[in-house]
């Protein structure tokens, strides 16, 4: 083969390479794979992913152009029986190929760098959050106003937070991908997320790490709202939390268990429908229709049960075997039986509210 057919080649697949990169990246950057940005730290990640997304684009045409070119170009014809040419190494191109995609990784490492700086910088005036996640849901307490257990994410626009993230069971991972940053909830220890979000709406917390049978389902709201909306939420909150239901003493002691272990974050106390387990309120006393087709009604005895023997006694349109376990090793007796005791209480509570 002489010397001006190999740069025609040459010449014809750089060609091919440029064509192909413009194609790729034309695909991959109208295929809307992240949603609308919705925080500052999107601004360098999505920098930072768009150079990535140009390199990917020439380095997929590189490879691939240059390998269906040859298989083409030349391919074995039809009565050529003989061995193809040797070639024994080639240090010029070795050196290229080792060179070039070196500075590439460094050049990335570098900006890579800069980037999560920017995106963790600590900002003195950031609004605390702590964040818990347990299997299946998310609860939110705000330490430096006295806001507890609020089952969705309130945040006021450009105000930057930052999140203590923990778990009480499994790992789990914070994700809201307007937000493009996450972080794993890890029990025992406590780790930081920052956050500014800047556009007012409403997005989908979601886990990010496989916990369980319903770990798509683990999902809770954060509303990004106007400062004076968050304002008017917290006076809101903290009212609420001052006016609590009057319980008495073993109910209060159950009401504490059952915040504590995260029994509220699939028990909503508050009648809506749609948890993960039943609700609580008016519950007790209440004919429970079970899976089996039979019923049962809901008495001291029936919510013992279902404590200590989540899967014996299953409500129906609840699955079964997400409940824990282990609640015979991790309340004594007389625990249990505050927490029945909250339980009715806050049916008790109901009727005397309705009964004139
Ligand atoms: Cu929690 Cu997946």
């Amino acid at each position: 083969m002489d010397r001006s057919k190999n740069i025609r080649h040459l010449i014809v697949v750089s060609v091919l390479v440029i064509i192909s990169t413009a194609l790729v990246l034309l695909l991959l950057e109208n295929s809307s794979l992240v949603p609308d940005p919705a925080s500052t730290q999107a601004g360098p990640i999505d920098w930072l992913m768009a150079w990535h997304v140009r390199v990917i684009a020439f380095l997929f045409s590189l490879i691939v152009v240059f390998m269906l070119y040859s298989l083409v170009v030349f391919r074995r014809r039809k009565g050529d029986d003989g061995d193809g040419a040797h070639f024994e190494g080639n240090t010029k191109l070795e050196i290229i190929w080792t060179v070039i995609p070196l500075i590439t990784v460094l050049v990335f490492a570098y900006f890579g760098a800069r980037s999560l700086n920017e995106v963790t910088a600590a900002a003195p005036e950031a609004l605390e959050v702590d964040v818990t996640a347990q299997r299946y849901a998310w609860f939110f307490d705000y330490p430096e106003l006295g806001i507890k257990n609020s089952p969705e994410m309130i945040v006021p626009v450009d105000r930057p937070l930052v999140l203590n993230i923990t778990s009480i069971d499994v790992i789990h991972n914070f994700w809201v991908p307007e937000f493009r940053v996450k972080q794993d909830a890890v029990p025992g220890l406590i780790r930081e997320l920052r956050i500014k979000p800047n556009v007012i709406g409403e997005y989908m917390i979601r886990c990010d790490e496989l916990c369980g049978v319903l770990h798509h389902a683990m999902l809770a709201t954060v509303r990004v709202v106007e400062p004076a909306e968050f304002d008017a939420w917290v006076a809101e909150q903290v009212a609420a939390a001052a006016a609590g239901p009057q319980l008495s003493e073993a109910a209060q002691r159950g009401q504490e268990l059952t915040v504590n272990n995260g029994c509220t974050a699939c028990h909503n106390v508050s009648g809506e429908p749609g948890g993960i387990g039943p609700t609580w309120k008016g519950l007790f006393g209440s004919e429970v229709q079970l899976a089996d087709g039979g019923s049962v009604t809901a008495d001291e005895d029936y919510i013992r049960s279902s404590i200590v023997n989540p899967n014996d006694q299953i409500h129906t349109g609840y699955p079964p075997g997400v409940m824990p376990q282990n609640y015979t090793d991790l309340f004594s007796e007389d625990q249990i039986n505050d927490i029945v005791e909250y339980i009715r209480a806050l049916t008790d509570e109901e009727q005397a509210a309705v009964a004139p």
